[in-house]
């Protein structure tokens, strides 16, 4: 092992170990604001009035805090993939049944088309799941602001490849954004953690396969992910991507 990655083991180990440390005072802080909170309850005088709503701020920014170690840890931890047989067109299904409210609320439609044999797929069903996820709700925020909008899903099989986009028709991505997208703790959101696309990127990664996207701005996003239909052959997508491109 070089210095140099060792180094970086050490450096990884000692912020996991920060971040366990920071999760429990955190989780104390969060519940005895929220007893605080609960005092004030029927308290309707000016200044317990002004209590609560400064304890709101205080519980808001904890949860912020609380969301950026939970994703930090569960980033860090790294998986081992358990692949199983999955029915990519049924988890997309109850995807978008999940989202459904959400969506009806914010005039968003939602579509999902696909084409070939989805039914069984050998993947991590959980973390790919989890990845889709991050970008329905990037797709999602992506609209925030507009009268409404279309996300759509594809999935495709073709030969030995799986394709699925996330399709949406928000605000686009600045191109000086293009190359810090996948960057840890890269956000522009007030409430984002940055962690969602490098968590994407790393499930796909771990399955053998790459996510590109392409953007316009104030027109919308597409995001490819492509991966292996079996994860053991990874030699197909290297001939159809070239490596290392994630910009349009
Ligand atoms: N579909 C999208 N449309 C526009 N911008 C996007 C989209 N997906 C991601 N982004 C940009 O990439 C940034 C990083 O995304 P992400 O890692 O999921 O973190 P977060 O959602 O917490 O901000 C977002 O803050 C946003 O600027
Ligand atoms: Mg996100």
């Amino acid at each position: 092992m070089s210095v140099t990655s060792s180094r970086l083991e050490f450096l990884g180990q000692l912020a996991g170990g920060l971040a366990h440390e920071i999760k429990n005072p955190l989780s104390t802080i969060k519940l005895t604001l929220q007893l605080l909170e609960e005092d004030f309850q029927k308290d309707d005088s000016p200044t317990a009035t002004r209590a609560k709503r400064k304890i709101e701020v205080l519980l808001r920014e904890v949860q912020h805090l609380d969301d950026i170690v939970q994703e930090f840890l569960t980033f860090a931890r790294g998986h081992d993939l358990k692949l199983t047989r999955t029915n990519l067109r049924e988890m997309i299904v109850e995807l978008f049944e999940f989202l459904a409210d959400d969506a009806q609320a914010r005039k968003i439609r939602l579509h999902f088309d696909y084409e070939g044999k989805l039914d069984n797929l050998l993947l991590d069903a959980t973390l790919l799941r989890q990845a889709i996820m991050n970008l329905l709700r990037n797709a999602f925020d992506a609209l925030d602001g507009k009268d409404g909008g279309e996300v759509i899903v594809r999935a495709r099989i073709k030969g030995d490849l799986l394709g699925v986009e996330v399709i949406d028709t928000g605000c686009g991505i600045a191109p000086s954004n293009y190359d810090r997208m996948f960057r840890p703790y890269f956000t522009t959101k007030k409430k984002g953690t940055g962690m969602g696309l490098p968590m994407v990127r790393r499930i796909v990664e771990e399955h053998g396969g790459q996510i590109t996207f392409e953007s316009e701005e104030g027109k919308g996003t597409r995001f490819l992910i492509l991966l292996p239909v079996d994860p053991s052959k990874t030699g197909s997508l290297k001939s159809m991507v070239p490596t290392g491109s994630e910009q349009p």
